[in-house]
């Protein structure tokens, strides 16, 4: 027999014993009270979502999987959700599902309404008051459902793709002033209410070709931290140097985003697998060196983000 909701908080009454899964919403204040990450990994496919698993589950680190809306338009809205169900009751497992960058209300409603545990609106490039207004509606139809859906805001743009880089994306600063600002980070989250902010702190999607991506600003994270009292998310963790992570999850930073590096993987290992099998039609033979690089990268950065 099984109670509660499909995804969040769930009870499970199995076999004579009750396991209980804590709510995202509390294994990120977990995170911040032991100064550590839960780390955010994208996903577009089942050998994604199995390398992530199995790095986790090694660890035994809650995690969270990310679908960006071009992933899951790839995966299916209904699907992913149903995926990352499946595996949390099969293995009793705090495995979390965000819809990762979302654009509009609509998306983020779709989201909700399929049962992900979080969602991101991505206000980032549309003025100050418009990302208020519709990142402060995305929080309402949350708190309306009757389950704890995470919010979370972004305030700072830091370009828009998990890809190999030339350069700083077009658009970006990385400068003091480009940077986003504690005041107004502040005013953002007294007007939304959100429960988790997404700052631009020297950050940026997207890895520099070579994997070394500029510094971020500690100073920066810790006055934005001191002046929304709210977590942190940092995005665009691909090519972060360890040292930079554990600063910035000292001074408030509670989820760490990491996909550029998870698709360059995943690619090698395809690669991989087809080179070393010229002959193997089956997928489920020539496509297991992609799931292996995949968990290998995760559990090196979930090592990062939780000091092991
Ligand atoms: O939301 C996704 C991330 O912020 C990933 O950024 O591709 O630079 O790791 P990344
Ligand atoms: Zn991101």
């Amino acid at each position: 027999m099984e109670v509660g909701p499909p995804l969040g908080g769930i009870i499970f009454l199995r076999y004579n014993y009750i396991m209980i899964i804590k709510t995202l919403r509390e294994y990120v204040v977990e995170a911040r009270e032991k100064k550590v990450a839960i780390g955010h990994f994208n996903i577009s496919n089942l050998e994604g979502l199995w390398g992530v698993f199995r790095a986790a589950q090694g660890l035994n680190l809650p995690v969270i999987i990310g679908v960006s809306e071009g992933e899951r338009d790839f995966v299916g809205v209904a699907q992913a959700a149903a995926l990352v169900k499946s595996i949390r009751e099969q293995f009793n497992y705090p495995i979390f599902l965000n819809a990762d960058h979302t654009y509009s209300f609509d998306r983020v409603k779709e989201a909700i309404d399929a049962g992900f545990d979080s969602v991101i609106f991505d206000g980032a490039q549309i003025p100050f008051e418009e990302n208020v207004a519709l990142a402060k509606k995305c929080v309402e139809y949350a708190r309306s459902v009757g389950r704890d859906v995470l919010v979370e805001g972004e305030l700072g743009y830091i370009g828009v793709s998990s890809k190999i880089l030339d350069g700083v994306p077009d658009g970006v600063g990385l400068d003091a002033d480009s940077l986003t600002h504690a005041d107004k980070a502040k005013e953002f989250v007294e007007k939304t209410g959100v429960d988790m902010l997404a700052p631009a702190v020297g950050n940026i999607h997207g890895m520099f070709r070579g994997g070394v991506d500029p510094k971020l600003n500690i100073e920066r994270v810790k006055e934005i931290a001191d002046s929304t009292g709210i977590p942190l998310v940092l995005h665009g963790g691909s090519g972060n140097s360890g040292e930079d992570f554990k600063a910035a999850i000292e001074n408030g930073v509670a989820i760490v985003h990491i996909n550029t590096e998870i698709r360059i993987a995943y690619k090698e290992g395809v690669v991989k697998g087809l080179q070393e099998n010229p002959d193997e039609v089956a997928p489920y033979k020539f496509l297991r060196p992609a799931v292996q690089s995949v968990q290998e990268v995760v559990e090196k950065k979930l090592r990062s983000f939780n000091n092991l």
